[in-house]
């Protein structure tokens, strides 16, 4: 008799196990300061915390309502309307998610046919494409250079053909920690004018910007917002990843297909935390002090590492800082990723992961969300390098 193994087909037949897990796993067995996996090692506010604690006890533990608790649902949208000036119908146009990640499995799933494309920039965060191509669609791949990782508008036109279906844009961007402009987003909306395609616009480290510079939400363009899902996450913003809470905001006819499928997929959300994350939401102070946490975060950071032998561009946003080896080592960022854990015991990510074919950039991705001691021992090890 044949065993399952022999007669099931994989439907991701190139996909591995995410290079999270693994690092997270290898940087545990070789007791290494983990700057891989973009996570805190701090905690959270301990009001949040109180909060949670509170829903908990005062017994919110049964399902919350699918398309998410409304005074939750009510607060995001003002959110939103104060910061990007664009109005969503709490009842109908936002919706609450584990996690931006599915949000943005679901906003694929709910549009994507077999044989549609979608265009995803690489470097580009995990999650996209598994999602794309366990759906039937195919990954078109748009190449950001680095050391700015600019986009090259004239590039993702010409990639545009009668089977797009949708765009998958990531501002501010893991892993690059660049950020879309305003004139970024006009031209992305001039090209998608009078097309019929979507576009999910990741934007998790929307609260995490520096130097004064501004977040330019898909939801600030009329045009483009008519068709984007804009995703965002509860978890990034405030030092909860493991609460696994985002949302995302779209037209309501988007949205309707939307809840078809997240209806099935999860039903609905942690019911404590979204209380807890309402309540938390009233003071806006919580996440407009993000910046300058963040900022100084960076600043000793890249402080620390004006002596080493390795090449950065400061990050523009985000919590990840690519850092250029290539005058160091000729390894591969696989290779000397995993000697340093190994040898250093300090954990990376290796950008060629979230590249086409392992495309070797030179870099190795790090993230500062950490507690001062952890960047100094750190940097202590890179200035050695
Ligand atoms: C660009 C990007 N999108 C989405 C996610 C996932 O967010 P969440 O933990 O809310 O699912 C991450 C997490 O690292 C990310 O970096």
């Amino acid at each position: 008799m044949n065993s399952i193994k022999n007669t099931t087909t994989s439907k991701l037949p190139n996909v591995k196990t995410t290079i999270f897990t693994t690092v997270g796993n290898l940087a545990r067995k070789n007791n290494a300061i983990d700057l891989s996996q973009g996570f805190p090692n701090f905690s959270a506010d301990p009001k949040l915390l109180q909060l949670a604690s509170n829903a908990i006890k005062d017994n919110h533990n049964q399902y919350a309502p699918m398309e998410g608790y409304y005074p939750l649902r009510e607060i995001i949208a003002s959110k939103i309307e104060k910061l990007h000036n664009k109005n969503y119908d709490p009842v109908n146009e936002v919706t609450v998610t584990v996690g931006a990640t599915q949000a943005i499995y679901t906003a694929i799933t709910a549009f994507v046919h077999k044989g549609d494309e979608v265009i995803v920039l690489k470097p580009a965060y995990d999650c996209y494409e598994p999602a794309i191509e366990i759906n039937g669609g195919i990954p078109v791949y748009v190449q950001l250079e680095g050391p700015d990782y600019k986009i090259d508008w004239s590039i993702l036109k010409s990639k545009i053909s009668s089977k797009t279906r949708m765009i998958v844009i990531n501002t501010p961007h893991n892993p690059t920690g660049r950020i879309f402009t305003k004139d970024d987003m006009l031209c992305l909306q001039e090209i998608l004018k009078n097309t019929n395609i979507i576009l999910v616009s990741d934007e998790v480290y929307e609260h995490i910007i520096y130097d004064g510079k501004e977040h330019h939400s898909a939801s600030r363009f009329n045009d483009l917002a008519s068709r984007s899902f804009v995703c965002a996450s509860f978890g990034k913003t405030f030092h909860v990843t493991g609460w696994k809470l985002g949302y995302c905001v779209a037209p309501a006819e988007l949205m309707h297909e939307f809840r078809k499928v997240h209806q099935f997929a999860v039903f609905c959300v942690d019911h404590p935390a979204q209380r807890a994350i309402a309540q938390y939401l009233k003071n806006e102070q919580n996440y407009l002090d993000l910046n300058n946490f963040y900022q100084e975060k960076r600043d000793f950071f890249l402080s620390r590492l004006r002596n080493s032998r390795l090449k950065f561009t400061p990050t523009e946003g985000t919590y990840f800082q690519l850092l250029d080896y290539t005058e160091i080592s000729q390894e591969t960022d696989e290779e000397l990723a995993k000697s340093l854990i190994v040898e250093k015991k300090l954990a990376s990510i290796a950008i060629s992961s979230f590249n086409v074919a392992s495309r070797q950039d030179g870099v190795l991705r790090f993230c500062f969300a950490k507690r001062k001691e952890t960047l100094e021992k750190a940097c202590d090890i890179l200035c050695d390098l």
